[in-house]
């Protein structure tokens, strides 16, 4: 069996630094190395003692390049790729302008699986390891998702998008054929690989109650699944679900009394949430999704990470491709940096990169597997160059420890900061 023996700095997490000082989370070796075997990491220490002890490894050194767990993508939209970056509306005009018009697009497999690759490609190139996708309404279009996955051999968590009001006639379907649709889909894919299905319904204002409480009993049949939806974005959305439930106590409350609250329930966006709802999320354990660059490019408004993470709640960090402005899980931080300040509070860098691994693994219910740079996870990993620009380079020169090093990178990195990935122990020949 081919053994890899990577070298360089590395950085990893024994803990939580959001919820514990940070340094006490925090495993990093300024010359460590990383053994790769049969897909997974088996050896993690000293890079000389690792080489001593493994001469038959391949070497493969990185210098004073940065090995982590690759990045983690805890919540995006696949069929948004072709509309990222779309000016001047707000959630809803933004859904109804750009993105529904290209969502039916993808009633087409051939163009799903040109989207689907395109986007799994990109994210590659950014040092994305595992995204968690919605797809369309379209089953075609989860299986062009999860087949573009499975190419790469990548630990993918997507479903089909189920809306049955609110929505233009070619993008709706109904209780029924949500329920049996994603069934279906489940079968086919739910554990086939590194696979892992999300019933999804999109948001209660597409979903009608009979919709919802069909999805809430075929989560109960399917428990081992997960569950991603869209919770508390914007205050108009939060308006007009108030208006389309108004027996519902909250917005969590529209999930809740459907059976579309629990543990592995995954809450993109979360922004402006009620005591109850916060109280709830924490009870059951469901985690939230952090997308700062769409917080920000969509004018939705300043998640309260701290305040959550210390209320107990799982908390994951995601792009929200094509609401959000950025493929890459750097630019992702930077913007959770900059959220941050706004409200007072200077992430720290390792905590930054623990919310890009750890954070958004421990959302998807796959700590240990994904995200992690320790014994016996999955050989997903990205290497980062600390001086990938000019810009970059001259500030990280005057770094004297790794966080100096790194929060250049962190700020004003992209994909030419990803000087390699590997998943599931295969080289992904990016650089
Ligand atoms: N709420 C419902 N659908 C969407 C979507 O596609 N993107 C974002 N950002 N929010 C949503
Ligand atoms: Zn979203």
């Amino acid at each position: 069996m081919t053994k890899h023996l990577l070298l360089g700095r590395t950085l990893g997490f024994s803990g939580h630094p959001l919820t514990q000082d940070w340094a006490d989370a925090v495993r990093y070796d300024p010359a460590g190395g990383v053994l790769i075997a049969a897909g997974k990491i088996t050896a993690l220490g000293d890079g000389a003692a690792l080489r001593a002890a493994h001469p038959d490894a391949r070497l493969v050194d990185y210098g004073d390049k940065l090995i982590s767990a690759g990045f983690v993508d805890a919540h995006m939209h696949y069929p948004q790729t072709g509309i990222i970056a779309s000016w001047g509306k707000q959630l809803i005009d933004w859904l109804n302008t750009y993105t529904f018009p290209e969502e039916a697009r993808l009633a087409d497999p051939a163009y799903a699986a040109a989207i689907a690759n395109r986007t799994i490609d990109l994210a590659v190139a950014h040092g994305t390891t595992t995204l968690t996708s919605f797809c369309t309404i379209h089953p075609a279009s989860v299986d062009a998702f999860f087949t573009a996955a499975a190419a790469r051999d990548m630990a993918v968590v997507a479903g089909k998008t189920c809306m049955d009001r609110n929505a233009p006639d070619n993008l709706r379907d109904t209780a029924q054929a949500a329920y049996d649709d994603s069934a279906a889909l489940i079968t086919r894919w739910h554990g086939t690989g590194r696979a892992t299905y999300a019933i999804t319904p999109r948001f209660s204002p597409t979903s009608t109650p009979d919709q919802l409480a069909a999805l809430g009993a075929l989560w109960a049949a399917h428990p081992t699944c997960l569950m991603q939806t869209h919770l508390s974005e914007q205050l108009p959305e939060i308006a007009w679900v108030r208006d389309l439930f108004p027996q519902a106590r909250d917005y969590l409350d529209t999930y809740e009394a459907f059976g579309l609250l629990g543990a592995r329930g995954i809450y993109g966006h979360a922004i402006h949430l009620e005591p109850r709802e916060i109280a709830r999320l924490a009870e059951v354990g469901a985690a939230v999704v952090h997308c700062p660059t769409s917080n920000s490019f969509i004018g939705s408004g300043l998640f309260d990470l701290i305040g959550l993470a210390r209320a107990g709640l799982t908390i994951g960090l995601a792009t929200d491709t094509g609401g959000g402005s950025s493929f890459s899980m750097l630019r992702t931080m930077a913007a959770a940096y900059e959220i941050g300040q706004l409200r007072g509070v200077a992430l720290h860098p390792a905590q930054l990169m623990w919310l890009a691994t750890e954070g958004s693994a421990q959302a998807l219910h796959m700590s240990g597997q994904i995200g992690h740079l320790g014994l016996g996870a999955a050989a997903d990993i990205t290497v980062l160059d600390l001086a990938s620009t000019p810009a970059i380079a001259q500030r990280s020169a005057r770094a004297d420890d790794i966080w100096d090093a790194l929060f250049p990178t962190i700020m004003m990195g992209d994909d030419r900061a990803v000087a390699d990935v590997w998943i599931a122990g295969v080289r992904q020949g990016i650089a």
